[in-house]
């Protein structure tokens, strides 16, 4: 800001270099590629429901379906995906055994993509949530606390569960104490050096994540319940900095502000400060506003979402996880 030494109008017109579409592609300061976008998939077994009441225009994939999907992204220049598993409610349990199983949902997913298409790079989602009857990210003791150590414990085997299915990428979403160290120690040990952590490290609890809880079967398992003993109170920005910077320390490759939209302000911050990629995630209920108001003709569809993107990546965003990542891409190749 010091070297900006305007002498004023008219030295300054600030419009002469908005003039025409030329001259503001030559000045455009921020860049919107397919290759920076993830895009998370919603998987299920094959014989359960599609339907996602609160996500419009997403649904629960079976494998092949995924299959599909991915095969047509990847045409697109979408690389990377977000597994996201609704298993049988018969399959949750209080301690989430079926996260550790070789051969659950997620697991058949991995090999099932990796084997048609080695080179796409896969991201798992690790917490509890989606195994749980309670619906919590973690393990409930009976006095009704999450129980931090017991619950980094099985994020851990989960973790190595799923990078010996071939998952890319373990992102750990459950904003446990210490689970980046002890994830990174578990795929030490069991020789995955490759293996990357992309920690969910400032993520806020937000009341935006409904969609998705929705979608993935463990909104009613909540019930009244909140996430507020782990995930960070939305009003706090310094606590969101120091979760970045512990877990940086803990092994992460790559950070995550979620959600995004409403959270510029700590993304440009972590960006600031971090050496490593900085994610964002434009979550599920930042996703159902822009969908259904444009649906309803409120706003304009394209141009809104392309918006929203671009804001998130001129905050600092590296990468972004975005339910439009599928269609975006179709739009920035044709
Ligand atoms: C699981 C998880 C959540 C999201 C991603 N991983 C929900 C939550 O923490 O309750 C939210 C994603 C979205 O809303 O799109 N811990």
């Amino acid at each position: 800001m010091k070297k900006f030494l305007s002498r004023g109008y008219p030295y300054h017109r600030g419009r002469r270099t908005r003039i025409n579409e030329n001259i503001r592609e030559l000045v455009s300061e921020t860049s919107l590629s397919s290759s920076k976008l993830i895009m998370p998939y919603f998987i299920r077994e094959d014989n359960d429901d599609s339907n996602i009441f609160s996500m419009k225009g997403i649904k629960r994939l079976s494998c092949k379906e995924l299959l599909e999907k991915i095969s047509k992204d990847l045409k697109n220049g979408v690389n990377t995906f977000a597994l996201f598993p609704k298993i049988l409610d018969t399959k949750k349990s209080s301690l989430a055994d079926e996260s550790v199983n070789e051969k659950n949902l997620v697991c058949r997913a991995l090999r099932i993509v990796k084997q048609e298409f080695p080179d796409v790079i896969l991201i798992c989602d690790v917490a509890l949530d989606a195994y749980t009857i309670n619906g919590h990210d973690g393990v409930v003791n009976s006095n009704g606390k999450i129980d931090n150590d017991k619950t980094i414990d099985i994020l851990k085997n989960m973790s190595v569960n799923f990078a010996a299915s071939g998952c890319d990428i373990i992102a750990p979403s459950d904003m446990m104490d210490g689970r980046v160290k002890i994830i990174r120690e578990g795929l030490e040990s069991k020789k995955f050096y490759e293996t990357s952590i992309l920690s969910y490290s400032s993520k806020f609890c937000s009341n935006f994540y409904s969609p998705f809880r929705d979608a993935l079967g463990s909104q009613n398992n909540l019930g009244k319940s909140n996430k507020k003993t782990y995930q960070i109170d939305f009003r706090n920005r310094r606590e969101a900095i120091k979760e970045s910077l512990e877990d940086v320390q803990e092994g992460a490759d790559i950070l995550m502000v979620k959600p995004a939209g409403y959270y510029l302000d700590i993304i440009r911050e972590i960006k600031n400060i971090s050496l490593i990629p900085v994610s964002a995630f434009q979550v599920s209920g930042e996703y159902s506003m822009i969908k259904n108001a444009s649906e309803e003709g409120l706003i304009d569809y394209e141009k809104c979402v392309l918006e929203s993107l671009f804001c998130i990546k001129r905050a600092g965003a590296d990468l972004i996880f975005s339910y439009f990542s599928s269609e975006v891409a179709r739009w920035l190749k044709s």
